[in-house]
């Protein structure tokens, strides 16, 4: 062994085996194929190139709006809220707005421009004109029309010219079941439409028939097939077709969707049309082909091989997503298609990743997708007799390359198809069918407002910097670089050595900041799913635990034993919780006082490790709190799991923060030393609520503990088992016993007598303003031998507004006014409880939020599926079915979804209710309601 390494030459390389050697000459052969097909299909290109007046406006449009990132930032958001904008000074106001943002940097003249079109009489009209002009040529270069009439001039136009096309009918994510079911009629109404017309379309051999291989086995040599391709081929986005597509409810999303789905399927299957799945955001994808494996397995259509489904090459785990589809097709036994994309949603899934704290699902770098989707391309063509390849690209050197694969495979012409899209690729398309190979484009039809998503994404893949169509068109980059193999490169484009082909990079660098939250679990992961349904199973099983007093770190019962039930279902006993006596109450509150001279003098270190020791058992239990939240107060799913995110920040912050506080501050003057420090006041009462029931009590207790204060915690009566999982974890994380104790019981008996109590320092509280006041005045008359004024830190109550404003857009405005008055029963402060809309939106706006109310599925709170749960307890019942009534009395009912008596009877269930045309000064607009629903004023 020795002697071997001390004869080998340091550098030099093994010689290469014969089979090493005949890998790297058919990737040279490969290499050298592409470069020859995309410098032919580069000519062809520029040959089939557009012209025209509006292609040189749109040039402009796109050269201006590269010209400063800023710039295009407000230039899309402009576009983008277009539609809604009614008049022309609505118009001018909002571009004036958009591109006067600081650090905008406009193009010489600009600024004079935008103040002359202001003042001049007449100049708003004109520049609205101007203005809406130049969208629509933006929207009608990759939105071909209107309606099924106008689209399908368009479509007869591409047959001519060799190419088959799939209709994208825009829109995605509906807010309602009745827009879900709108969208689904359209397509069914479209597939009927064209497959009607297509019949007296002339055939078109080059897109109407492929040539398949049969594969070859040891006793059949190889045969072939010719076989029809569907005229008519439509895409369809999941998200559309339901209401409450979660990817979290994935069973009841992948059932709904099916219903959906298979009148669609049944019909094209039964004239002879052809279904794509498009892939939408990474969240939906696993649901996405959850959904299409299970319905393209169902005996109805498991031989039908007119269907297809979209693989995204940006995405790391691409490659396994592939592999697991080949999978499928060899067990399903008839093939069906694959589109392999790069992926349309790269800046939303980049900048959502970093907004969320999570690993970024897609590749960072360009040349990283480009170098994956070779991969994948490779592996789709040498699998196409089960997977039927669609190449869905505009970059040259990537569809060069699949042909490189096609041509080396030795798989017939016509068997990889070429897809692009319409006002993107359509030169591409020209020159590949030009060459006889199998072309279609993706043609989306519908109106400007739905198809607002779609045109941004076009905006923004078309001036990115690595944009494929953009070096081209604007940048008119040389060949070499545009057909160079992907690799990272510096800026002169030179090869940098060493970089790994398409090995994901590491986690990309956190952006600095001085704090991070902690983030929230993805329940679009399946695994997460099942672990909290395995928690939730957990939980029940061990329903109707003790939750006890504790004192000095003894377990004691207390002067009453209540239960607690479920409010999603009553006949549960979820815990019985001992209510400490007064007795008790003062003897915690003794202990603490005589623990303060010693927690006090423990070091600011110790006790922000404990809290981070804290934080680190929540995050241990997660789950398990998560599930005893759902269960003991009724908290939805990703709700409970904010909370216990929240109280993980809280032991996190207040640690930071205190040893930052705790830095030696000297405030000398000549003559004097000052020293400036903080120093614990005495003993914390902690009197927490129960609709965020971890979160709130942690916040509280751990802000006193950090700062040198002992404390007793009283959590709120409906969530004691939750506030019960803080008092264990502060003593696994080490908190010596008796410097917190827990003494569940009534606010009115236990937490009186700590509020009472002349021992107290500091009172931390959180709950109603009626509450609160009343602590402030009890603290604030001072019992004999009070050592200090008691110190009170109140969060009350609130009863929140929001403003839709004119230019809104109605989708996310209708979802997120639904989103705060539903979530938790809008059991917050923070709820929205009043609807101010300006302008005339106010129609549209009220009849979706109608829509959106009526989609609403009242449920338990375990069930994912669920998007409005009980409420906390009767007594809220009861208090929102009167406001209900108040309701009828001070406005009108505008829209309800009423739980089923079923539920009613099982439990703390309410209608959620909206009313419009409330007194301003009525008790809806003005009380805080706490409940599902709220007010508006007209
Ligand atoms: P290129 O310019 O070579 O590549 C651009 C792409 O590279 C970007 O779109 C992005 O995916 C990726 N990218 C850009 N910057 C980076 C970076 N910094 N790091 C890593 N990657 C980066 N996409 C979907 O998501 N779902 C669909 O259902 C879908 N359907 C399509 C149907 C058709 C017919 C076509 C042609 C495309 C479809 N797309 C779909 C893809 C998408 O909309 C884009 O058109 C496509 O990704 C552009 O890639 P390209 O190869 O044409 O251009
Ligand atoms: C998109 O909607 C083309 O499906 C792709 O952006």
């Amino acid at each position: 062994m020795q002697l071997t390494r001390k004869i080998q030459r340091p550098f030099s390389k093994p010689s290469a085996t014969p089979a090493q050697q005949d890998t790297r000459s058919r990737a040279q052969h490969l290499e050298d194929s592409t470069q020859q097909l995309g410098k032919n299909l580069l000519t062809a290109l520029r040959k089939h190139g557009r012209g025209g007046i509006a292609e040189s406006l749109y040039a402009q449009m796109l050269k201006l709006s590269t010209s400063d990132e800023k710039l295009k930032v407000e230039l899309f958001r402009f576009v983008d809220v277009l539609p809604t904008l009614k008049t022309p000074e609505a118009v001018m106001q909002h571009l004036t707005e958009y591109l006067r943002q600081p650090g905008v940097k406009l193009p010489a003249g600009g600024g004079k421009l935008l103040n002359l079109a202001q003042k001049l009489p007449g100049g708003e009209r004109l520049s609205e004109r101007a203005v809406q002009f130049g969208v629509q040529t933006m929207s009608q270069r990759f939105i071909a029309g209107k309606n099924a009439d106008e689209v399908t001039s368009k479509l007869l136009v591409l047959r001519r010219n060799n190419m088959a096309f799939t209709l994208d009918l825009l829109g995605e994510a509906v807010i309602s079941e009745s827009e879900a079911l709108t969208y689904q009629q359209k397509y069914l109404d479209i597939i009927t439409a064209l497959t009607e017309r297509a019949r007296g379309w002339s055939p078109n051999v080059q897109i109407d028939r492929v040539t398949w291989e049969k594969p070859q086995t040891s006793e059949v040599l190889k045969t072939s097939e010719v076989c029809t391709i569907p005229r008519v081929n439509a895409s369809v986005k999941l998200s559309s077709l339901y209401a409450r597509f979660d990817p979290m409810a994935a069973d009841a999303t992948a059932e709904a969707v099916k219903a959906r789905l298979r009148p669609i399927l049944r019909l094209a299957r039964e004239r002879g049309a052809q279904i794509h799945i498009d892939m939408e955001q990474y969240d939906y994808r696993d649901i996405t082909r959850r959904i299409f494996v299970e319905i393209i397995n169902e005996p109805e259509f498991r031989d039908w091989a007119d269907i297809g489904i979209v693989v995204q090459a940006y995405l790391r785990d691409s490659e396994s997503d592939l592999q697991m589809l080949l999978t499928c097709a060899k067990a399903r036994g008839t093939p069906f298609w694959i589109r392999l994309v790069k992926g349309a949603y790269w800046d939303y899934e980049t900048m959502l990743a970093a907004q969320r704290d999570y690993e970024s699902p897609v590749f960072a770098e360009k040349w990283q997708t480009d170098a994956n989707y070779e991969h994948l391309t490779a592996f789709l063509i040498a699998n196409y007799q089960h997977l039927r390849p669609a190449i869905a690209s505009h970059n040259v050197r990537s569809v060069a390359h699949a042909q490189a694969i096609a041509q080396q495979l030795g798989v017939p012409k016509g068997a990889v198809e070429y897809q692009v899209l319409y006002g993107m690729g359509e030169a591409m398309g020209r020159a590949l069918s030009a060459q006889g190979q199998r072309v279609r484009v993706y043609v989306p039809f519908g109106e400007l407002l739905p198809g607002m998503a779609y045109l941004v994404r076009r905006l923004l893949e078309n001036t990115s910097n690595d944009s494929f169509v953009k070096q081209v068109e604007l940048d008119h980059k040389a060949a070499q670089a545009l057909l160079a193999p992907p690799a990272r490169r510096d800026a002169s484009g030179m090869r940098l050595k060493n970089a790994p082909q398409t090995d994901a990079p590491p986690r990309d660098a956190p952006p600095a900041r001085l704090y991070r939250n902690n983030p929230l679990l993805d329940f679009a992961k399946a695994g997460n799913q099942t672990q909290m349904q395995t928690a939730l199973a957990q939980v029940q099983a061990h329903l109707g635990m003790r939750v006890p007093v504790v004192i000095g770190g003894e377990r004691e019962a207390g002067e009453q034993l209540v239960a607690r039930e479920n409010p999603s279902n009553r006949s549960q006993t979820v815990c019985q919780v001992d209510y400490a006596s007064m007795e008790q109450a003062q003897r915690a509150v003794a202990l603490a006082e005589r623990l303060l001279p010693v927690w006090r003098e423990v070091s600011v270190r110790e006790r922000a490790d404990l809290l981070r020791r804290v934080a680190a058992e929540f995050e241990r239990r997660r789950h398990e709190i998560n599930a005893w939240m759902v269960l003991e107060v009724g908290k939805p799913w990703r709700e409970a799991d904010g909370d216990l995110a929240e109280a993980i920040d809280f032991c996190t912050y207040y640690a930071d923060e205190m040893e930052r506080l705790a830095q030696p501050r000297k405030r000398n003057v000549p003559g004097e030393w000052n020293d400036y420090a903080y120093d614990a006041r005495g003993v914390a009462v902690v009197i927490a609520p129960w609709n965020f029931p971890l979160a709130i009590l942690t916040g509280m207790t751990v802000a006193a503990l950090v700062a040198g204060n002992p404390v007793v915690i009283k959590p709120a009566e409906q969530s004691s088992r939750v506030g019960y999982f803080l008092m264990e974890a502060l003593e696994a994380a080490g908190l010596p016993k008796g410097v917190a104790n827990f003494v569940p019981g009534e606010g009115e008996t236990v937490g009186a007598a700590l509020v009472a109590d002349p021992r107290v320092a500091v009172i931390n509280f959180t709950g109603s303003k009626a509450v609160g006041l009343h602590i402030m005045k009890e603290a604030a008359d001072i019992k004999p031998g009070q050592r200090e004024i008691k110190h009170v830190v109140a969060e009350l109550g609130g009863k929140n507004a929001m403003i839709v404003d004119s230019d809104a857009d109605l989708d996310e405005a209708v979802l997120g006014v639904l989103h705060s008055l539903i979530g938790f029963g809008g059991q917050k402060c923070s709820a929205c409880s009043r609807v101010i809309v300006i302008g005339d939106n106010y129609d549209a706006f009220c009849a979706r939020l109608k829509e959106a109310i009526h989609s609403v599925k009242i449920g338990p709170a375990d069930d994912p599926a669920t998007t409005l749960g009980p409420l906390v307890d009767a007594a809220s019942q009861t208090r929102i079915n009167r406001y209900i009534e108040i309701g009828e009395q001070e406005g009108r009912l505008f829209a309800a979804i009423t739980p089923s008596a079923e539920l009613t009877a099982q439990g703390h269930y309410v209608p959620a209710a909206v009313f419009t045309e409330c007194a301003p000064h009525g008790r809806l607009c003005q009380e805080g309601i706490f409940g599902p629903g709220g007010a508006g004023v007209r």
